[in-house]
């Protein structure tokens, strides 16, 4: 599947995590439009989604009323990924976040949620191979009247809302210097969402590529490998490149290296 760039840009600066739902059946030709773009934007062998439209709410765990815990969802999708793959986790990241900004399109909620639930009962549900493990699980629903305002509440577990400025993540090539694709890539992949809001990215900008790489901040309590959170950054700088014209490929590299995006071609 080609990615629909121009609604996933809308949708990268409207999606917010919701973690309160309205107990209220997804429709019929929403849930079907969700099994498609599972089934479709499989961009990587190692990582896919599924989804699951009778889930239980005790997958996910978490602080009641706080950061984790996800209520009153029916459905979700599961992020499933292939665990002999040495690019597992920013596989995941990259396809899991269109599977979010699809979700978004079609007015959908949906939260990450890597941390706080049950990968054994995720596993169960969404039948998992072996070899495979549940990454991570989004739930997918309509947001519970008032509850954006719960959420901000919630956002003294990592200030949910704020991005870094984009000085904090960005070498190389200085922002006079940088062309219109770059400028959009950059804005795109800084609103980025990531486990605990922790933007672990950092970008090293020259005229026709972007790396990709990992912070060096420890922190042992984080189950969320930072490769996941960068997947989803690259997709986003793919889409903010493609919004302005510009079509590119990735190299993968090693650690705290991500990946390369060079330009290939004007769209
Ligand atoms: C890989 C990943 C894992 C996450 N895990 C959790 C989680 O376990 N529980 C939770 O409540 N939120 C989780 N989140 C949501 C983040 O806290 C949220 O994306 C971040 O605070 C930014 O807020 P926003 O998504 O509203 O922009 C996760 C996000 C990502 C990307």
């Amino acid at each position: 599947m080609e990615i629909p760039f121009s609604t996933w840009h809308d949708a990268v600066s409207k999606r917010r995590s919701i973690r309160q739902y309205a107990q209220k059946p997804v429709v019929a030709d929403q849930l079907e439009a969700m099994r498609r773009v599972c089934d479709e934007f499989r961009p990587f062998q190692s990582a896919r989604a599924v989804l699951v439209t009778d889930a239980p709410e005790e997958v996910y765990r978490g602080i009641p009323g706080g950061y984790g815990k996800v209520k009153g969802a029916t459905a979700l999708v599961a992020f499933i990924g292939n665990m002999q793959s040495p690019d597992v986790q920013e596989a995941m990241g990259y396809t899991g976040e269109g599977v979010i900004l699809e979700a978004t399109v079609l007015g959908l909620a949906t939260c990450w949620v890597g941390g706080f639930f049950s990968p054994k009962r995720a596993a169960a549900i969404a039948k998992v191979a072996p070899n495979e493990r549940v990454l991570a699980v989004t739930p997918i629903g309509y947001p519970r009247e008032g509850s954006s305002l719960e959420e901000r509440a919630m956002s003294r577990f990592g200030r949910n809302w704020q991005r870094r400025p984009m000085s904090e993540l960005v070498t190389g090539l200085g922002e006079k210097d940088r062309p219109a694709w770059i400028k959009s890539a950059l804005e795109d992949a800084r609103l980025a969402p990531s486990a605990m809001n922790r933007q672990p990215w950092r970008f090293q900008v020259d005229i026709g590529s972007i790396i990709v790489s990992a912070d060096s901040v420890v922190n042992p309590t984080m189950v969320v490998s930072k490769r996941l959170d960068c997947g989803i950054a690259m997709l986003h700088i793919e889409i903010g490149a493609l919004t302005s014209g510009v079509r590119g490929s990735w190299e993968l590299l090693k650690s705290p290296q991500v990946a390369r995006f060079k330009v290939a071609a004007e769209v």
